[in-house]
């Protein structure tokens, strides 16, 4: 636990499902004001009620995070509420994946419109406030692809890519008084993760779980992550115990990327 998060308001886009909404539900515990975005209304509503039943502090504010309009229409709303936003997790992300040879080119671009643009726009907005305040913290949710790429996922590592392009720039230049870092899952069990299964075990002639096995075991520690393990990560590098750490891509990937 990290009493410094007590009370800080904390903005996580894409919350309503996997890797956002168990980061939303981990600030929920360590005491913070959760503003818990989705592009699905009922999603986000599910998540900020689930925090207030373990006696925390949420609100949900749904809105598409790739659209600017909306962007502002959800800062707005949090300052007016709570005149601040101390800490955001950049947490939306899309994972368009098939080979190469007949893809679409609006896969491409959906993979950078909702990666990349998304992170770039509520940075943006966030800094403005965070500059104000003379302090802040925002954390990225890149990914391991982003490190190492990825069989049929090119446009998802290349925008991931540009995700840490961004942490790295935006570190610098928002030093010191904000410190931007991200955080780069590996293989975690969500629906997103459900979708890329579902296609290559049938590829593969092999059920699904069967692919999740294979999968586990080559995995240096054995399984696959959990949206908890990712909020670990988040919550340790928006706390002051991260105090002199940024411009960082930190690994939660079990062992399967090391740099
Ligand atoms: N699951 C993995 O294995 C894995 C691995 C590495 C990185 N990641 C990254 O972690 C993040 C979360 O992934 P996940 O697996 O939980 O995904 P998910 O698809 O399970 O959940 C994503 C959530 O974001 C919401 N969302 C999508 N577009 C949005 C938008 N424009 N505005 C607001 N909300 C939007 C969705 O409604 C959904 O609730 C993503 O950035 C993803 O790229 C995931």
């Amino acid at each position: 636990m990290y009493p410094d998060l007590q009370d800080k308001v904390v903005i996580v886009t894409g919350a309503g499902a996997g890797i956002g909404r168990g980061i939303a539900l981990r600030f929920g515990r360590e005491g913070s004001i959760v503003v818990v975005n989705d592009l699905r209304p009922e999603a986000a509503r599910e998540v900020a009620q689930a925090i207030a039943a373990a006696g925390g502090h949420a609100i949900s504010l749904p809105g598409d995070m790739t659209d600017e309009l909306e962007v502002n229409k959800m800062f707005d709303e949090v300052l007016r509420i709570y005149g601040r936003v101390d800490i955001l997790v950049n947490n939306v992300g899309l994972f368009e994946f098939g080979p190469l040879v007949g893809s679409a080119t609006e896969d491409w671009d959906k993979d950078f419109r909702v990666n990349v643009k998304s992170t770039y726009l509520c940075s943006n907005r966030a800094a403005q406030e965070m500059k104000r305040a003379g302090k802040g913290r925002i954390i990225n949710i890149a990914s391991g692809a982003g490190k190492i790429g990825g069989t049929w996922s090119r446009g998802y590592a290349a925008a991931k890519w540009a995700v840490l392009g961004l942490t790295k720039s935006l570190a610098l230049e928002l030093a010191p008084e904000i410190r931007v870092n991200a955080v780069c899952p590996g293989i975690i069990d969500t629906d997103m993760d459900a979708a890329f299964v579902e296609e290559f075990s049938r590829r593969q002639g092999i059920t699904p779980e069967e692919f999740k096995k294979n999968r586990a075991a080559s995995i240096p520690l054995r399984r696959t992550g959990t949206p908890e393990d990712v909020a670990k990560a988040v919550v340790f590098l928006a706390s002051d115990e991260a105090s002199y750490t940024i411009g960082e891509a930190f690994n939660v990937s079990g062992g399967l990327v090391m740099h």
